[in-house]
């Protein structure tokens, strides 16, 4: 068992990055830098488990690693890369849907919000997707988890399976990863109907503010969220019905980081107009400079492509020992 406190976290590169990503997952994956040997991937194998076209794809890697690293993810410190090109992931999944039961997978909830109503049609991709999402994390023996609320049933699910595989083989060789969802906004909810969360693959982009959006647009899509005619309560506990003045409230606390209470005690009584042009103000103050970085990455695409290569590298030598052990526990002859 590792003794090393190892993050291990990943992010689609299925389009722009939203605030949801950003207050629920990346801010922290930037923090944790501090304290843990971080590794951060763009989960391309995972993105393709449903359409994408080829070239969007590689833009949208190099988009969200541009993201990442405009969001304070330091590229020598932790490693960033991308999936595709760490072979070990794919390996140790193919193993890992050896161990799965069919049972486990067919209770994931994001696999039947994703396949819809034409499941048949689904790829088989998508029905192991939480699979590869174990393998990921176990190549690295990660310790810790840093994750939105979406993900906690699949780090469940990355728990059973290492349970699983050490008990199958008599081994204690997998950690049981922790996840870590922390953060007033481990749920970040659509703006425009706050009992849904805030999602890339939304049609209307009212719903969502992208990391790529600039100010007006910000401050339009705050100003249009949807809230109901109350004005806002003297403590956070009032909110508890009140879905979309929550999801403001705690996208204001996130962003300031404080307290939704702290914020409910500094707004008592104020109308969600005006409440709103400060939220407005506080998101394009917090948002503006990782957008202007972003942009100043993505004009320099050759240096956004040798991060990922070198962070590639670096992976690999982590995850092949690692892979190799799994090899040997399962009895691959290795002539
Ligand atoms: P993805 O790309 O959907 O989301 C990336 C991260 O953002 C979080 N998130 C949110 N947090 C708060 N509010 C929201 N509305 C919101 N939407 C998304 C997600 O929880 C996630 O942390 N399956 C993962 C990627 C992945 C992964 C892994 C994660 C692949 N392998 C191994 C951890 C460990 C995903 O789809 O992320």
């Amino acid at each position: 068992m590792t003794a090393t406190k190892r993050i291990f976290s990943g992010v689609q590169p299925t389009g722009n990055l939203h605030l949801g990503n950003y207050l629920g997952a990346i801010r922290n994956w930037a923090h944790l830098q501090d304290d843990y040997e971080c590794i951060y991937c763009v989960v391309d194998l995972h993105a393709i488990t449903q359409p994408q076209d080829p070239a969007t794809l590689r833009a949208s890697t190099r988009e969200v690693t541009a993201s990442l690293i405009a969001s304070g993810i330091d590229p020598q410190g932790s490693i960033i890369f991308n999936q595709s090109q760490v072979t070990a992931h794919a390996e140790l999944a193919w193993i890992f849907n050896c161990v799965a039961k069919i049972g486990w997978l067919n209770r994931m909830t994001q696999f039947k919000d994703k396949a819809g109503k034409n499941r048949e049609n689904a790829s088989a991709g998508l029905y192991i997707y939480p699979v590869l999402m174990a393998a990921d994390i176990l190549a690295y023996k990660a310790t810790h988890v840093p994750v939105g609320e979406d993900q906690k049933q699949h780090l469940e699910l990355t728990r059973d399976i290492a349970g699983s595989f050490n008990d199958a083989y008599g081994v204690e060789f997998f950690p049981l990863t922790e996840p870590l969802i922390f953060g007033e906004a481990t749920r970040v909810m659509n703006l425009r109907d706050g009992t849904k969360k805030m999602s890339k693959s939304d049609e209307s982009d009212y719903t969502r503010i992208n990391l790529t959006d600039d100010a007006d647009l910000i401050a339009q899509k705050i100003r249009k969220a949807r809230t109901d005619p109350l004005p806002l309560p003297g403590s956070a506990r009032e909110l508890v019905e009140r879905p979309e003045a929550n999801n403001l409230v705690g996208i204001y606390a996130a962003l300031a980081d404080i307290s939704r209470d702290a914020v409910c005690a500094e707004y008592d009584g104020a109308q969600f107009s005006g409440f709103k042009n400060a939220l407005a103000d506080l998101a394009i103050a917090k948002l503006s400079p990782i957008t202007g970085e972003m942009r100043r990455l993505l004009d320099d695409p050759a240096h956004i492509d040798g991060i990922l290569r070198d962070g590639a590298g670096r992976a690999r030598a982590m995850a092949a020992p690692i892979l190799r052990e799994v090899q040997d526990i399962v009895g691959f002859l290795n002539p």
